[in-house]
């Protein structure tokens, strides 16, 4: 097939552009750079020393013989370039992954809030507008999240997508299947809510043929095509807003420093890892919908897990001291997480679980990287609202009695 790939210099779109590469098909990466301009904003990096795209894709053509393509363009506010690249291009699928992700980013301020909203909606529709326009029959792969549905307890096992209800109606009841109700916890969250409505739409009023991903929260780093050269070696975020939590654990056990629970712990989330997204992807572009149906929504994720839980299961296999510190976000304390997810383990996804992964994650890329940590970026400290706390840790409290630690604790080697 060939791929056009949006967000293809990112985390899950790097390794998921060279899986496809792989797999023999003819793959344009789209990126806005956006990410890498982000940290630099941020004053912080990558935990693994990603090469520049152009150094990126040399190094996949030496290693495979493979040709990646790479065009600049924003998605969310460049249509004509992009209209012209698929008119040009003619590709059989688009994957989106270019969009701001980070939850914590978007809560930061109103500028982050508006540039979240702003990026993210402007991008998808861009992307629809841009198929309808060129008349061309291309199946859109989009990246949404879990988060769409809320993270409250639901007192169910939460679909894949839809929800039958039954209602009360003019002739008696009446059943009918809606869009599972949506809860966005965050500004982020509610872009991907937005996204959906959008698909619904497009799917509706022009027949385009469209699959959201419900995905987890990503851990680990690295995929067999990252691996094949350092200089394919993917990004690692431990930051306070870009890091996800159980990598974050894992940076933290590396270095010493206490694996911040933020509140109780008892939030539950949804996880998979980063090798099995790229294997999903490759099982939904393989499985298109029909023209002229709804839109296909898989739930991406394979293992649910208490917060608390995770950071048991790093401190049990490192030695590394658990914290709960103050939960920066305006979420519930503890909550149950059902979720239904087999249309990927029908199509033949072999997960990778958690209790066969983590060492090697904490020995290959969270211990290997750990001179490049910058303590200071470890902590959550964007604030849902002005009443919350930042996730520091007492010993790193600017008004901690014994001052600041400065240099790691004595850090510790897994296994
Ligand atoms: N990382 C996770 O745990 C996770 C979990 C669930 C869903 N997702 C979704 O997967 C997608 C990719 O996430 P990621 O972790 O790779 O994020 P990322 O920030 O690492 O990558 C996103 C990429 O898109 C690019 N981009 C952003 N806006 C753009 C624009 N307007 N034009 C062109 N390029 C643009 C960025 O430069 C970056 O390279 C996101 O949509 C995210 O919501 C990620």
């Amino acid at each position: 097939m060939k791929i056009v790939v949006l967000g293809g210099d990112g985390f899950c779109g790097w390794p998921a552009s060279l899986h496809l590469s792989a797999l023999g098909n003819e793959v344009t990466i789209v990126d806005n750079f956006s990410r890498r301009r982000i940290d630099e904003e941020l004053g912080a990096g990558s935990l693994t020393p990603i090469r520049s795209n152009a150094e990126r894709r040399a190094a996949w053509a030496e290693a495979t013989g493979r040709h990646l393509d790479l065009v600049e363009l924003d998605v969310a506010t460049d249509y004509e370039r992009l209209l012209d690249l698929l008119v040009t291009l003619r590709p059989d699928a688009i994957v989106h992954f270019a969009e701001q992700r980070s939850a914590p980013y978007s809560m930061k301020s109103s500028r982050h809030k508006r540039y979240t909203v702003n990026n993210n909606v402007n991008a998808t529709d861009n992307v629809l507008c841009a198929i309808v326009e060129s008349g061309l029959d291309i199946h859109l792969v989009h990246l949404g999240t879990m988060g769409v549905y809320g993270y409250g307890t639901a007192g169910m096992k939460i679909p894949e997508g839809y929800l039958d209800v039954a209602v009360n109606g003019e002739a008696g009841e009446m059943h009918r299947e809606i869009l599972y109700p949506t809860s966005p916890g965050s500004i982020y969250h509610m872009t991907k809510v937005l996204d959906q409505d959008l698909f619904a739409y497009y799917a509706k009023n022009d027949a385009l043929r469209i699959t959201d991903l419900h995905q987890g929260i990503i851990w680990g780093t690295s995929t067999p095509e990252t691996q094949l050269d350092e200089r394919l070696v993917n990004r690692f975020d431990y930051d306070g807003d870009y890091g996800t939590v159980l990598n974050r654990f894992l940076v933290q056990a590396a270095v010493g420093y206490p694996l911040t629970v933020h509140g109780t712990g008892g939030q539950t989330r949804a996880f998979i890892h980063i090798q099995d997204m790229t294997r999903c992807i490759e099982l939904a572009l393989a499985n298109p919908p029909e023209r002229g149906v709804r839109v296909k929504i898989f739930n991406q994720m394979t293992e649910t897990h208490r917060v608390r839980d995770l950071a048991a299961m790093v401190a049990r296999l490192t030695g590394a001291v658990v914290e709960n510190v103050p939960d920066p976000r305006n979420e519930a304390d503890e909550n149950e997480l059902h979720v239904t997810a087999e249309a990927f383990l029908d199509l033949g996804l072999h997960p990778t679980t958690l209790s066969q992964g983590l060492l090697g994650e904490i020995n290959q890329t969270a211990a290997k990287y750990r001179d490049r940590v910058d303590f200071a970026h470890i902590p959550a400290r964007s604030l849902w609202t002005k009443d919350r706390q930042p996730g520091i840790p007492a010993a790193y409290r600017e008004d901690s009695p014994g001052g600041l630690p400065t240099d790691p604790v004595t850090a510790i080697d897994a296994g």
